[in-house]
């Protein structure tokens, strides 16, 4: 449990060089992200008391839609192993929503440190809690015989009748341990996987809620409400199951035993603190004119209202204890097109001091974005048909027709940035993707030629485009 496993140690050329594996050009909001992330490191190292009085420097993304600012965010946040949260700014805004509501953001990060130390804690004990489930699920595979003496028999004054007694007593227990080395060897070869065994489980009524990294995150605080009920995970009943399921259920009650939560809580603490990234995307959603005293501009200057305290520095309680703010770095996005970062309010632009652009995408950055990233969409048809047994290759100039499409469908109709890649191949590729398991032949090959065909009659017809690309 040191910091140097819960930060990053890439340099900023190496945080860009890993973002350039999946995020096509943006080269500033790279660099920008790539420092906030360096500085954090550079401040664990500042002495006392210096250290305390250096702030994060915020960024704001500004680019149109679907040019990669959760990309890059998202990326961002797995390098750096540092608790993550995405929210919406404009959830704020909703009906239903009170100022409080946005230490829910906090709260989120904390559950997701809790989580990530945890994770590393139980992976450090992982190897004892399997052994001790091993252990534990042969002592219910073969029970221990009721009492290792024949106690009834023994009464008897006579010494031959005890020994003999004892002799069988130690045979049993012989039989018994070569029997578990037996089934420990069976158990380990997975020839008793099929066989149950009877476990005592919680029975919790509410099923608990999966925390996802950087995603889906909001649903959380229904966990932390439930989770406080006295009572509520403590019933137990018991259940058969298969052997394999027995195991890893034993593991983690054993995994359970070993980590201390205490410690882990205190840890987690302080990674929120010390390492978290909150994500705010759709700032500008919430950048209003103050001039205008009506409608919901008000409530938009109230959002950032709520959410300064958070990042200018507060104290927000979480279950597992207070959890300060001032440290946490923030990164915004929009896309800014009406609103503009100075109609934020001042103290909020001055959280923000990074400012960094992206630029829209076009056809060269989409040819590049079909085929270089380690996920790239290109990569991800052909692995996908592979699994039917069918070879699907896109020639060059199929990329680049694709590529030219989705450009031109951008400017004729509405600009989505990337994300217009998959509208495209998702229409090219339609026929393909149901006849797959049918085809006779192994091999596909989409050509130019074969993309215009395929888009042409949708491309003739603006309003078609609008609907299906
Ligand atoms: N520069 C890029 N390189 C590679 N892929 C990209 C790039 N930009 C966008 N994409 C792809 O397009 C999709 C949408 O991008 P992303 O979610 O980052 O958009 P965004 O900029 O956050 O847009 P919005 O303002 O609508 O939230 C992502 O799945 C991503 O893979
Ligand atoms: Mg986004």
């Amino acid at each position: 449990m040191n910091d140097s496993n819960s930060q990053s140690t890439f340099t900023p050329r190496e945080i860009v060089s890993e973002l350039d594996r999946y995020i096509i050009s943006q080269s500033k909001a790279k660099r920008a992200v790539a420092i906030a992330l360096r500085n954090r490191w550079r401040r664990q190292r500042v002495p006392e008391p210096l250290r305390d009085e250096i702030y994060p420097k915020n960024i704001i993304m500004i680019g149109p839609t679907g040019v990669g600012k959760t990309e890059i965010a998202r990326r961002l946040s797995n390098l750096a192993q540092a608790p993550f949260v995405k929210v919406e700014a404009s959830k704020f805004t909703e009906v239903g929503y009170v100022g409080r509501d946005v230490e829910a953001i906090i709260r989120d990060l904390t559950e997701l440190s809790v989580q990530m130390v945890r994770d590393e804690e139980e992976s450090k004990v992982q190897a004892r809690a399997q052994e001790m489930a091993e252990e534990r699920l042969l002592d219910l595979l073969l029970p221990q015989p009721a009492a290792t003496h024949s106690g009834f028999e023994l009464p008897r004054d006579d010494e031959e009748a005890t020994a003999r007694a004892a002799a069988q007593a130690k045979a049993q227990a012989d039989s018994h341990d070569s029997t578990r080395e037996k089934l420990r060897t069976m158990l380990r070869e997975g020839k008793l996987d099929d066989r149950y065994v009877e476990l005592e489980v919680k029975d919790s009524m509410f099923p608990m809620i999966e925390v996802f990294s950087s995603s889906g995150i909001e649903d959380i605080h229904i966990k932390d409400m439930l989770g406080n009920l006295p009572g509520m995970k403590s019933k137990t009943k018991n259940r058969k199951m298969k052997v394999p399921e027995a195991f890893e259920q034993l593991a983690a009650e054993e995994s359970d035993k070993l980590v201390d939560m205490d410690n882990i809580n205190l840890e987690a603490r302080k990674r929120a603190e010390e390492s978290g990234i909150v994500f705010i995307d759709e700032l500008d959603k919430i950048a209003g004119r103050q001039s205008s005293s009506q409608g919901p501009d008000v409530s938009r200057e109230g959002v950032q209202r709520d959410l300064l305290p958070l990042i200018e520095g507060s104290t927000v309680h979480t279950k597992y204890g207070p959890v300060r703010t001032d440290h946490v770095l923030f990164i915004a996005a929009g896309a800014f097109h009406v609103a503009k970062p100075s109609d934020l309010i001042p103290e909020m632009q001055g959280r923000f001091p990074i400012r960094v652009e992206l630029n829209a995408l076009g056809k060269d950055e989409f040819v590049r974005i079909l085929t270089e990233p380690d996920n790239a969409l290109i990569k991800q048809y052909e692995a996908l048909m592979h699994t039917e047994g069918l070879d699907l290759k896109f020639t060059d100039d199929a990329i680049e027709e694709i590529a030219r499409i989705a450009a031109q469908v951008n400017q004729s109709t509405e600009n989505i940035g990337a994300r217009r890649l998959y509208t495209i191949l998702e229409t090219l590729l339609d026929d393909i993707s149901f006849r797959a398991p049918e085809m006779t032949e192994q091999e596909v090959s989409i050509t130019g030629k074969k993309v215009n065909e395929e888009l042409k009659d949708i491309l003739e017809s603006e309003d078609l485009s609008r609907y299906i690309l």
